[in-house]
């Protein structure tokens, strides 16, 4: 009998590190220039990008948090996006690379980007591991993606499903 495995390997570890490394090397080329790079991560889904990311930019970089999170622990979005409003994320007048897990609606980022802006920022850039966009309700899209992946969902490597699964060192879709 074929062994139940709740999850099925999407994209292994070493292609994330192959193409996590290209896109710091993306990210330092085009925004050679700036002399310093504030990347500002979107918790929780983007610490492990994150942390990776960084390590293969060669601009000096400052780095913040931001909290954003959808109402509940349901797979679709609710629609909302709760913000952390109480954690100045430093951006005013600075150089900004926002980094995120995965970009599906749209929604999140776009409630994201509209913090952001709203502080003054010399300069905007968003960088996404995944991108769903078959999933798009609200236009928005990445200066720089590391896979574009069908709509299914997806956890590992800092993406949850209810919580769970953000430690796996690859990316994998739920089985049913
Ligand atoms: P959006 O607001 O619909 O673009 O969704 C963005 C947020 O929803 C991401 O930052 C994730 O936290 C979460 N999300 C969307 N799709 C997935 C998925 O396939 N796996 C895990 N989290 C997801
Ligand atoms: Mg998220």
């Amino acid at each position: 009998m074929i062994e139940n495995v709740p999850f099925t390997e999407l994209i292994s570890a070493e292609r994330i590190a192959a193409r996590v490394a290209e896109l710091g090397a993306e990210i330092s080329r085009d925004l050679a220039g700036i002399d310093e790079l504030t990347v500002v991560c979107v918790l929780k889904g983007g610490f492990i990008f994150t942390a990776d990311l960084v390590r293969h930019i060669t601009i000096p970089c400052r780095i913040e948090f931001i909290r954003a999170s959808s109402y509940g622990t349901h797979r679709a979005s609710t629609g909302k996006v709760m913000l952390d409003h109480h954690h100045d994320p430093h951006v005013e007048g600075k150089n900004v690379l926002l980094v995120e897990d995965i970009l599906d609606t749209g929604l999140t980022i776009t409630r994201v980007l509209e913090e952001l802006r709203g502080h003054n920022p010399a300069s905007l850039h968003v960088c996404t591991l995944l991108d769903k966009p078959s999933a798009r309700t609200t236009p928005v899209k990445a200066d720089f993606t590391g896979f574009t992946i069908p709509d299914v969902y997806v956890v590992g490597y800092g993406l949850d499903a209810a919580g769970k699964h953000r430690e796996l060192p690859y990316v994998a879709s739920l089985n049913a």
